[in-house]
């Protein structure tokens, strides 16, 4: 593992304090609703794991996955769904736990998606929010932290499937000069 190329930005203690807040409010907001924590598959495993031992109120659990066409670290804008979700979700109250909104093209494709399917209502929770690199306009509802430095890593994220099981978010500072520059060609 490359440690020397990684800078930590988030804290493990930080991590803690900011989910559990998040799951409190989470909590207030949907007491006496329908709700189902959608965690979109691989990013938001560890998130939504915190998050929903924060939750203290009843609520179901259900994953997706979906795919955008184009590797690298930009999301290609393509999406399509590799897993959809087992529950039926008309009627309910769906809570979307992402870990990144980057563009915003991925969870405003799966917005569409959960509104097609005649949930209740459909919220948007981030742990990070990329505010500046944003394509579409979209306001996740519940944000962790709001950050622009690079590629982040750590904590459920990863690169190229690595490095998920850090438990600090920390930047790729190599990668990440990398990543800027393609996207810039
Ligand atoms: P969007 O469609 O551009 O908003 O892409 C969001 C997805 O891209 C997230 O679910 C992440 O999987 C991935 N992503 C974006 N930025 C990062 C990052 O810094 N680290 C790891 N994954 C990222
Ligand atoms: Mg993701």
């Amino acid at each position: 593992m490359q440690q020397e190329t990684m800078r930590e930005v988030i804290s493990r203690k930080s991590l803690e304090k900011r989910v559990d807040d998040l799951g409190k409010e989470i909590s207030r907001d949907y007491a006496g609703r329908d709700l189902v924590l959608m965690t979109v598959l691989g990013g938001a495993f560890i998130f939504a794991a915190d998050l929903c031992r924060s939750i203290g109120i009843d609520c179901s659990i259900d994953f997706v996955r979906v795919a955008s066409y184009g590797a690298g670290t930009d999301s290609a804008g393509t999406i399509r769904l590799v897993q959809a979700p087992s529950l039926a979700v008309a009627g309910k109250d769906i809570l979307l736990v992402e870990d990144i909104v980057d563009t915003g093209l991925t969870l405003q494709w799966l917005c569409r998606y959960f509104r097609r399917q005649e949930a209740a209502s459909v919220k948007l929770c981030a742990l990070v929010d990329k505010k500046q690199r944003r394509e579409v306009a979209l306001e996740p509802d519940y944000v962790g932290f709001t950050l622009d430095q690079g590629f982040l890593v750590g904590y459920g994220l990863d690169f190229a499937e690595r490095y998920r099981n850090l438990p600090a978010i920390y930047t790729l500072q190599d990668e990440a000069a990398r990543a800027s520059k393609a996207s810039a060609a």
